[in-house]
């Protein structure tokens, strides 16, 4: 067992892809006949894609047989692969690559715990897979966040205790389901919004790397 593991969020955390997630959601409301805002996106973020559409019909006032639901989950996400077909590393978020190589360069194990069953595709895209020593995304969990499955499974690969592992989230869900998996939970993005996290930060640019080291001798002396 190790005593330190570092486990990333994607979308928000590594890429910035809620946009896409946006436009292909909006263009699916529109097809039905209603809004979506940049707003109710917000809602979205860390949410599985299933629950995303609950969301999205409950806003429409739209009823779905089973048929009609399990087409436009397939569609919208046609529309997601296609706005995320030319990504590439240019959309990597704000200093993420110098907090990965850190990280590297100290032997420390990392991990992806994602929602998203498009995240080893995207990792590939911007060129990050190869630093991943394990990927939890959408295709290996039964349980959405808030649960804490997806960071148990990623500090169980990694071999970490998971009071030993940090996690870097932008979503209140991803917080949550840190805090109960007894990790320590940052915050990326608004504080007043991600206020359960343990440390909160803007982006990465204003993480300083004596702020990744001080986590790591902490967790070392747990
Ligand atoms: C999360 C996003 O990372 O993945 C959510 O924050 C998204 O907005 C979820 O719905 C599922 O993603 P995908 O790529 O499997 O549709
Ligand atoms: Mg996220």
């Amino acid at each position: 067992m190790k005593k330190v593991g570092f486990i990333f969020d994607l979308d928000g955390v590594i890429v910035d892809t809620a946009k896409y997630h946006y436009l292909a959601w909006k263009k699916l409301a529109n097809e039905l006949g209603f809004e979506f805002t940049v707003e109710q996106n917000e809602l979205f973020k860390g949410v599985s894609r299933k629950r995303c559409l609950e969301i999205l019909l409950d806003i429409g006032q739209i009823k779905a047989t089973q048929e009609q639901f399990d087409t436009w989950m397939v569609e919208k996400n046609l529309d997601y692969l296609a706005y995320i077909e030319n990504m590439d590393s240019s959309e990597i978020l704000p200093d993420v690559p110098r907090v990965l190589d850190y990280l590297k360069e100290k032997n420390i194990p990392i991990a992806l715990g994602s929602a998203s069953k498009n995240a080893r595709p995207i990792l590939k895209k911007v060129g990050l897979l190869s630093y991943f020593d394990s990927i939890v995304d959408g295709n290996q969990v039964t349980k959405a966040k808030p649960d804490p499955e997806v960071f148990l499974i990623a500090a169980r690969n990694l071999r970490v205790d998971p009071k030993g592992c940090v996690v870097f989230e932008d979503a209140v869900a991803g917080i949550e389901a840190a805090n109960r998996a007894n990790m320590t939970s940052i915050g990326i993005g608004e504080e007043n919004v991600l206020s359960e996290a343990h440390y909160n930060f803007k982006d990465f640019t204003e993480m300083g790397t004596d702020f990744i080291a001080s986590l790591v001798q902490k967790n070392l002396a747990k």
